[in-house]
């Protein structure tokens, strides 16, 4: 989704290097369009922007060179309007003496636009960030302060977002947040704000979070945080940031998504650490034990992981679970909840508005919500009861990887605790992870030329293996631009198999107790010509049935579904790369879905 970050130096100095940093670090979130704006001291607002990635953007319209005392820069991925440069932020009121931009969803954007037009303002793009700044413009134009002002705007503006806007002839930036992320941050001869906090750490480790419904007042030695309800000012601690930034960069990896594959041991293994030592477990075990109704509610990549989830609390602890899509859970039993009934929530980013908007019915319902989360002080982290870190630290790549695995870890551990089992067995995980990587990675490699150009292939699984289907197909479309569906094995022969021809490529992930049955599947895919290739332990079976098996170390059947989306990660960004897609920012995807 889009990032804002904003700064006001003690001088006017060259903005342009610092406003592109802070857009790369800005860039994870997947975006379409870059634009900056600087204000400087004789009046004038230097705005740039276009179409394009961030070092395209500052090449083409020379943004390293600009000037001023406050700057703004902002990644824009398109909700409101088409990708296209008038769309691009930050924008200019109808004087051109307030500039601002906006990360988030303004959702009654038509009608305000259609007000503004009325009320004679130049309104010159659909983007509904032009509305935040029309918003303060309109009472700017009565007579009011930039506080105030910004205040009366919010009661306009409908929907999730955070904005920054500066004025012409202040020395000062202006910052509010509804629902959407924003941090300030106060530097040597500078303070910034962002919606995220690895733009401002280059900078400046001092760090104030704020909270929805603040106002920040950004002046070059001082931040100031107003209530929006009346203007009120907030007191709240500087906080010393310590994690380090090189978990942000490439650590020698071409791709962030290698290098996040790759990081997947580890984290599994700081996870299992935390988990060992963390008081938050009994609890959220106890409320998931005692609960009514228990589901785990997620989407995309999270989603899964609460398929997976599901069958581990079923098997280990005897706990039924509903595993269910984030705004299929309001559909289907919004109305139904209520306070005896408990609510997983899972996602990496606890911004995902999905998966928030659930969680306000689950609320509103008197559920109790329970979240993983990986963001540490995202939305969903605030809004349970009783939460679990992911510990993945941050994941750029927009294809979840690392965060899939601690989503699963997570979810068997909770379920070997809930069933009264012992967890030790899980400090062997890291290693087979580590294991099945140096395995499969020249097996995947070997497989790379028969998919390469194949546009259409299904992955399947069953039981245990099923949501590894499904993730192993989500992360082969969403990188690969690859028609691929992942679907029970069982299933197959009801529809699909119709598809199969000469070579058609079907993907098994086959659990070790479930072998007898996928033969069966292999088999109905190669007497029809298919191609089937295996991803499973070492047998002799799948050997004698399948074209091809990537093998797994033995594992049992509880830990190989965490072994087994390995190739299937390495199989998709392979694929990306022989394609020629770039895998950390696929096509009209976006790490944080921020939008309904
Ligand atoms: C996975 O590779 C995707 N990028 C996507 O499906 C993601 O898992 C989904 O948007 C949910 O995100 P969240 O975990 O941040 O809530």
């Amino acid at each position: 989704m889009c990032g804002i970050f904003g700064i006001v130096a003690d001088r006017e100095q060259q903005l342009g290097p610092i406003l592109i940093e802070a857009g790369q670090r800005l860039s994870y979130r997947g975006y379409d369009s870059v634009g900056c704006a600087t204000l400087r001291d004789d009046g004038t607002i230097d705005l740039r922007k276009d179409v394009g990635k961030v070092d395209e953007v500052a090449a083409r319209l020379r943004l390293s060179e600009m000037v001023g005392r406050r700057g703004i820069i902002q990644l824009r991925w398109a909700t409101f309007g088409a990708p296209s440069r008038v769309n691009a932020q930050p924008h200019l009121d109808s004087d051109g003496d307030l500039v601002g931009a906006h990360n988030g969803n303004v959702v009654n954007n038509v009608e305000l636009r259609q007000q503004f037009m009325a009320e004679g303002m130049t309104v010159r793009s659909t983007n509904d960030g032009e509305s935040c700044v029309h918003a303060v413009e309109r009472y700017v134009d009565r007579g009011y302060d930039m506080v105030e002002a910004i205040r009366r705007a919010y009661r306009d503006l409908e929907g999730d977002y955070a904005f920054v806007i500066g004025r012409v002839g202040e020395d000062r930036l202006y910052a509010i947040k509804k629902g959407s992320g924003l941090v300030a941050g106060l530097a040597d001869g500078a303070t910034c704000v962002s919606s995220d906090l690895p733009s401002i750490l280059p900078l400046t480790r001092r760090i104030l979070r704020v909270q929805d419904g603040e106002i920040v007042i950004l002046w070059a030695d001082r931040v100031e945080l107003r209530r929006v309800e009346d203007g009120s000012p907030v007191e709240r601690e500087v906080e010393e940031v310590t994690e380090s930034m090189e978990v942000a960069e490439k650590g020698g990896y071409p791709h962030f998504m290698l290098k996040e594959i790759h990081e997947q041991p580890q984290v599994a293994g700081e996870l299992l650490h935390l988990l060992e030592a963390s008081p938050h477990v009994t609890p959220m075990v106890e409320r998931m034990a005692a609960a009514r109704h228990l589901y785990l509610v997620g989407c995309g990549t999270s989603y899964h992981a609460c398929l997976l989830g599901a069958i581990y609390l079923a098997r280990l602890a005897g706990r039924p679970a509903v595993p269910i899509l984030a705004p299929q859970f309001i559909a289907q039993y919004g109305p139904a909840v209520g306070p005896r009934d408990v609510g997983v929530f899972v996602s990496q980013s606890g911004e995902t508005k999905d998966v928030l908007n659930a969680v306000e019915v689950a609320q509103r319902q008197g559920m109790e919500v329970l979240g993983l989360v990986n963001v540490l002080g995202s939305t969903l982290m605030n809004e349970s009861e009783h939460y679990l870190p992911l510990v993945c630290g941050y994941e750029i790549s927009v294809p979840a990887t690392k965060t899939f695995t601690n989503q699963a870890v997570a979810f068997l551990f909770l379920a070997l605790r809930m069933g009264g089992h012992s967890t030790t067995d899980l400090a062997h995980l890291p290693e087979m992870l580590e294991e099945t990587l140096a395995a499969v990675e020249p097996q995947v490699s070997a497989l790379e030329s028969a998919l390469a150009d194949r546009d259409d292939l299904y992955c399947l699984g069953y039981g245990l293996t099923y949501p590894i289907a499904l993730e192993g197909a989500l992360k082969l479309k969403e990188i690969t631009y690859a028609h691929c569906e992942g679907m029970l094995s069982t299933e197959f022969k009801h529809g699909p198999l119709s598809a199969v021809e000469e070579g058609y490529p079907v993907l098994f992930v086959v659990g070790p107790e479930d072998v007898p049955l996928l033969v069966s599947g292999i088999n109905e895919t190669t007497t029809r010509g298919g191609r089937a290739i295996a991803i499973g332990e070492e047998d002799s079976r799948l050997r004698a049935n399948a074209h091809d098996l990537i093998v797994l170390p033995p594992a049992g059947p509880l830990f190989n579904p965490l072994l087994a989306v390995l190739p299937l990660q390495l199989l998709a960004y392979r694929l990306s790369l022989s394609r020629g897609y770039d895998p950390d920012f696929p096509r009209n995807l976006s790490k944080t879905l921020t939008v309904d």
